[in-house]
């Protein structure tokens, strides 16, 4: 299913191969839009221009080759591409260019395309570029004054219930979710640990079209590669020794729903060029099948890490980051969200309280500045911990600082979700000589807590012990 755009579109095809050109075209046309072709860029640039004189008559979208001659490095695609983003930046250009050209599609989103697809295509394929890049475009061209922005005017638009704030920062956040919902872009939710991004990833699918649909959610960081494939993609009876029956994937169960990849930045390399692959051609087929299915479902994506610095350490796919990224959103740390401090731990205060039966519980008035001083390295999952501890904790029915401070002295350091080790800081052996020392301080010296904890033996862990020159 991919769903129409109402509207009659003209679209305009740069490609000198007639085949591809035809094919393209044809396929526009019978999804009831017109399809113009040009079959190189001087007279692709003369067209727009021609047409651009009368704005009814203007093209909405531009579907473009990368090479118009023998030469394959792709120059003369992106220097059209620049030319039209100069003269025409709000026109759309998606990029047509070959399956394993991924650095060139690369080198156009950083010049401005709004997509690409990969030769050969799938029907599919291009018609969902083309709705996901013009629902983009209409989005992000009609941008609310954000000092017009107020939470009373997102309400009256869209759903956003149980998400407490309206610092100006939360409010723009909201503002861009609100009106990237409802296309079918896949979006990218940046953001601190706690900061609310599986919220507001509901939040979309809720104002989505796709809202009667399954919202399927994947933590990413807990597939090994070795089940990826089954996992996301199932696996039919038989395909390994495991598999007594077929099992349907998470791209499967989210069918005519949105999928929600939860710590993709936590995802193997391996598994990354897999998922690449869905995502570019919007097809799969089940571990052990030769059977093609339509991923029909829309994309959101989560991390607390930066994909940038990754692609940089070469822990990221460059393509699958802007794949993901068509639409980002980035989260603020509550830090610097001012009042909306003040206004979730509130929020977390009346509806703790009704919880635990301590429905006089108030804070006491020097609460809400101490409450502004903290850092939150744990953002709003650390109030709210903080919070629940309080109301739990304090003797009285006020709160006071006092109260606050014990609730947040007593959190556990905010979680490593995944384990970063410190390479090129320490060897493996002084790595090891650590370890054992935090085992035995949490066990307090107890040595077969110690070993089991660390899973290995009482003998192991003496000889161990010996090397390091350690004692219990
Ligand atoms: N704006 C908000 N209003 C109300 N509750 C919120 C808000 N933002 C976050 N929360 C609450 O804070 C907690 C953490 O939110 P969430 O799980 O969405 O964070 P996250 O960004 O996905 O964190 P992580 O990176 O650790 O996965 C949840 O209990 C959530 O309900
Ligand atoms: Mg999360």
């Amino acid at each position: 299913m991919v769903r129409q755009l109402s509207k009659r579109l003209k679209i305009l095809i740069v490609d000198d191969d007639e085949a591809v050109a035809s094919s393209l075209a044809l396929l526009f046309r019978q999804s009831g839009h017109s399809a113009h072709i040009e079959a190189d860029p001087e007279a692709a640039l003369r067209t727009i221009a021609e047409t651009g004189k009368d704005p009814v008559d203007t093209f909405d979208l531009v579907f473009q080759d990368m090479n118009f001659s023998r030469k394959t490095t792709g120059e003369e695609g992106l220097s059209l591409l620049s030319e039209i983003k100069d003269r025409y930046p709000s026109l759309p250009v998606v990029l047509i260019t070959a399956w394993g050209s991924i650095e060139l599609a690369v080198k156009g989103m950083k010049a401005g395309a709004a997509d690409f697809l990969t030769k050969p295509w799938t029907h599919e394929r291009v018609l969902h570029a083309m709705n996901t890049t013009l629902g983009i475009a209409r989005v992000l061209t009609t941008p609310t004054g954000s000092k017009t922005l107020t939470r009373d005017k997102l309400d009256a638009q869209y759903d956003f219930n149980g998400l407490i704030g309206k610092d100006a920062a939360f409010l723009s956040v909201l503002d861009v979710v609100g009106r990237v919902s409802r296309t079918e872009a896949p979006i990218l939710i940046t953001g601190e640990s706690g900061t609310g991004k599986e919220l507001i990833a509901e939040a979309i699918w809720r104002n989505s079209e796709r809202k009667s649909g399954p919202l399927v959610k994947v933590n990413l960081g807990g597939i090994p590669g070795t089940l990826f494939e089954s996992e996301m993609f199932g696996h039919v009876r038989g395909a390994f020794t495991d598999a007594k029956k077929d099992r349907a994937g998470r791209f499967e169960s989210a069918a005519s729903g949105t999928i929600f990849l939860d710590e993709i930045g936590d995802l193997e390399l391996s598994s990354q060029v897999k998922l690449l692959r869905v995502l570019q051609d919007r097809t799969f087929e089940k571990v052990g099948s030769s059977v093609t299915q339509t991923a029909n479902v829309r994309v959101i994506s989560a991390t607390n890490r930066s994909l940038p610095d990754l692609i940089e350490e070469g822990g990221f796919r460059e393509d699958l980051f802007y794949r993901l990224n068509l639409i980002s959103v980035h989260l603020p740390p509550l830090r610097e969200r001012g009042d909306d401090i003040q206004l979730l731990a509130r929020h977390f205060l009346e509806k703790l309280a009704k919880r635990y039966n301590r429905h006089a519980a108030h804070f006491d008035s020097s609460v809400p500045s101490w409450l502004s001083m903290q850092s939150w390295p744990g953002n709003v999952r650390q109030l709210r911990q903080v919070v629940e501890r309080a109301v739990l904790l304090a003797h009285g029915e006020q709160l006071g600082i006092g109260d606050l401070q014990q609730a947040m002295d007593m959190q556990p350091a905010e979680k490593k979700r995944s384990f970063d080790p410190p390479v090129g800081e320490m060897t493996l052996d002084q790595l090891e000589k650590e370890m054992i020392s935090a085992a035995l301080a949490r066990y307090s010296g107890h040595i077969t807590k110690t070993a089991a904890a660390l899973g290995i033996s009482r003998a192991a862990l003496y000889r161990k012990l010996e090397k390091h020159g350690m004692t219990p």
